[in-house]
């Protein structure tokens, strides 16, 4: 059976984390999206509420499952016999922090978790959590970055009507 892993903050997921999990699911027997529990960062949502979030609209997909992790990803995905990483590249600009992510797991692992690039697609390709939060933070559109359950939870975190 081929597994792979997808970490991210997902803080919040976006339609362009979205596309990238239903490519993955459709080349990958199983697919676990994990969620860093990073205690370095304040995010928006709690680990568990963006464990809930990516639950719901991932619930059509049944070789996805939801998890989240504190630590380093290998560790993680050695837990789970996982090889494989999955990442989306949305632009040139994130490409060198990919590799930089990449090449350390591939070099801690000893060789064990590579990660694969999937190019997100273009018309998400200028999206990202932090500009979407920033957007319903001045209440503006967030319609055609996030499915509508998500733009209301965050607007109610910014505490705008919805
Ligand atoms: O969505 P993000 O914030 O770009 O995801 C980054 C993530 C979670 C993939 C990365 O920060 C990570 O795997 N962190 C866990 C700690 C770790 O393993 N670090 C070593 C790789 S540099």
């Amino acid at each position: 059976m081929k597994e792979a892993i997808y970490p991210g903050s997902f803080d919040p997921v976006t339609y362009g984390h979205l596309d990238i999990i239903h490519r993955a699911a459709s080349i990958f027997d199983e697919l676990t999206v994990s969620v860093l529990n990073n205690v370095e960062k304040t995010p928006l949502f709690s680990v568990q509420e963006r464990v809930k979030i990516l639950e719901e609209a991932t619930k059509d997909l049944p070789n996805v499952k939801v998890e989240s992790f504190s630590g380093l990803l290998i560790d993680h995905a050695a837990e789970k016999g996982i090889h494989v990483s999955v990442r989306g590249l949305r632009a040139i600009t994130d490409f060198e922090y990919e590799l930089q992510i990449a090449q350390t797991n591939k070099l801690l692992s000893n060789g064990k978790l590579d990660t694969i690039f999937l190019t997100t697609s273009l018309e998400y390709a200028y999206l990202s959590s932090s500009s979407v939060k920033e957007i319903a933070s001045f209440n503006g559109d967030i319609s055609k970055c996030v499915p509508p359950f998500v733009a209301k939870l965050i607007y109610e975190k910014y505490g705008h009507r919805v």
